[in-house]
């Protein structure tokens, strides 16, 4: 194991009927008006909106709403929210919804404090060290956004998704109700399943050795959420799976699975905010593309990690097994496993290559340049 530090100071409030606390955790730490930050439209449709206002209400908090943040979430939404929250004198951030609504909230909590541009903090210009508090309800179990310091967001003029991480960005309280989700199109939620997995697997396959506790809780995070997944593709509204999927989405990228790694490897995440930005597909149909493809690509720099996997997660003895299967399993519950199961044209593969490798080199189990990736992508038609 490398030495490190682990310090994740967000307070999470899991469970049934939680959201009705998320007003009084908000005044518990002095709060009197926020900025209620939303996607387009679900929270109204699943009673989730109505819950949050009731307990602002109730517990005295002021606020000032903007909705209509997309997935994959756009600069040019963010502007305008800080616009917002600076002429209203706001104190706070509250983001309910997803990755997105999260991603976004963070960036318009740090841009509150920044005179210039705050894509500077993308660009690595502007070291965030300041934000307003943020407070989430989760309503899709994914990204792990509510309970890390990272924001992904895409410049939508120059097509560059982009990506910071601070220590002020960790939310205060997230509140997980797994019930919230019964509402998830399935799609989306396979989706969710797929980033969390690929976020385990990033650390798992990044070259770190003698981690033998982190990899039998990384194993065992990803068999968690395989099992969910597929109980939740048939039958939405069963909390056991819900629930599972949430805390194990939650540990997959809170910092647990990267303490004593090399930082994880990232490559697929690179390449696939490139599709995200390129073609606005959501992220975990990308990574369920691109993954299985990087992971046959750099099988060698690691064959043993790659037996392991296909033993431990398959129950198969070959590396090439372990990664037939998974992207066999990626398959049943639904995902693309191809750029043309996600109507990409193969013709493309030299302008994904080339919006990627504008952050090559790239990766830590093999470092990856612009002929690497045009391979990969070339893997995955
Ligand atoms: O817009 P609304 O109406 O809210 O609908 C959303 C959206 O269409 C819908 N949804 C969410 N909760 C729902 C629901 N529909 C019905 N019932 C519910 N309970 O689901 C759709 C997807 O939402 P989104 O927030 O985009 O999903 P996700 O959480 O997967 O976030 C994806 C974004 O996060 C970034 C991704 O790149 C992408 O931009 N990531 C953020 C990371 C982080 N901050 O740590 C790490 C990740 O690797 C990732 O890059
Ligand atoms: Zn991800």
């Amino acid at each position: 194991m490398r030495d490190f530090v682990f310090h994740n100071p967000t307070k999470i409030v899991f469970g049934e009927g939680k959201v009705e606390q998320i007003g009084e955790e908000i005044k518990n730490l002095g709060l009197k008006k926020v900025l209620f930050l939303y996607g387009r439209g679900s929270i109204k449709r699943n009673g989730v909106y109505d819950a949050v206002t009731e307990s602002l209400k109730r517990n005295g908090i002021d606020w000032v709403e903007v909705s209509g943040v997309k997935p994959n979430p756009v600069l040019s939404k963010v502007h305008e929210a800080i616009e917002t929250a600076r002429k209203e004198s706001v104190e706070g951030v509250l983001a309910v919804g997803g990755g997105s609504v999260i991603d976004s909230a963070k960036t318009i909590a740090a841009g509150f404090y920044y005179d210039g541009d705050i894509w500077d903090a993308f660009t690595g210009k502007h070291k965030v060290e300041r934000s307003l508090p943020i407070f989430v309800v989760l309503t899709i179990s994914a990204t792990g956004s509510e309970m890390n310091g990272g924001a992904v967001i895409t410049n939508e003029k120059t097509s560059q998704k982009y990506s910071f991480w601070s220590f002020t960005s960790y939310p205060k309280v997230s509140v997980i109700d797994p019930t919230i989700q019964f509402s998830l199109p399935r799609e989306q939620t396979v989706y969710g399943g797929v980033d969390a997995i690929v976020h385990v697997l990033e650390y798992y396959f990044d070259g770190s050795k003698e981690r033998i506790l982190m990899d039998r809780i990384m194993e065992s995070i990803v068999k968690t959420i395989m099992e969910s997944v597929e109980i939740l593709v048939d039958d939405p509204r069963n909390y056991v799976a819900r629930s599972n999927l949430a805390w194990a989405a939650t540990l997959a990228l809170n910092g647990l699975t990267s303490t004593g790694s090399f930082g994880g490897d990232w490559s697929s995440h690179v390449i696939e905010h490139s599709l995200s930005a390129l073609y606005d597909i959501p992220h975990g149909a990308g990574l369920a593309i691109i993954t299985p493809a990087w992971m046959q690509y750099v099988m060698e720099e690691d064959r043993d990690k790659f037996s392991r996997f296909a033993r431990e997660i398959f129950k198969k003895d070959k590396a090439e097994e372990g990664i037939e299967a998974f992207k066999n399993w990626l398959k049943s519950v639904g995902a693309p496993v191809s750029l043309k199961d996600a109507g990409i044209p193969e013709d493309d593969i030299e302008k994904i290559a080339q919006n990627a490798a504008m952050r090559a080199p790239f990766g830590k189990l093999k470092k990856l340049y612009k002929k690497d990736i045009l391979e990969i992508l070339s893997l995955a038609r």
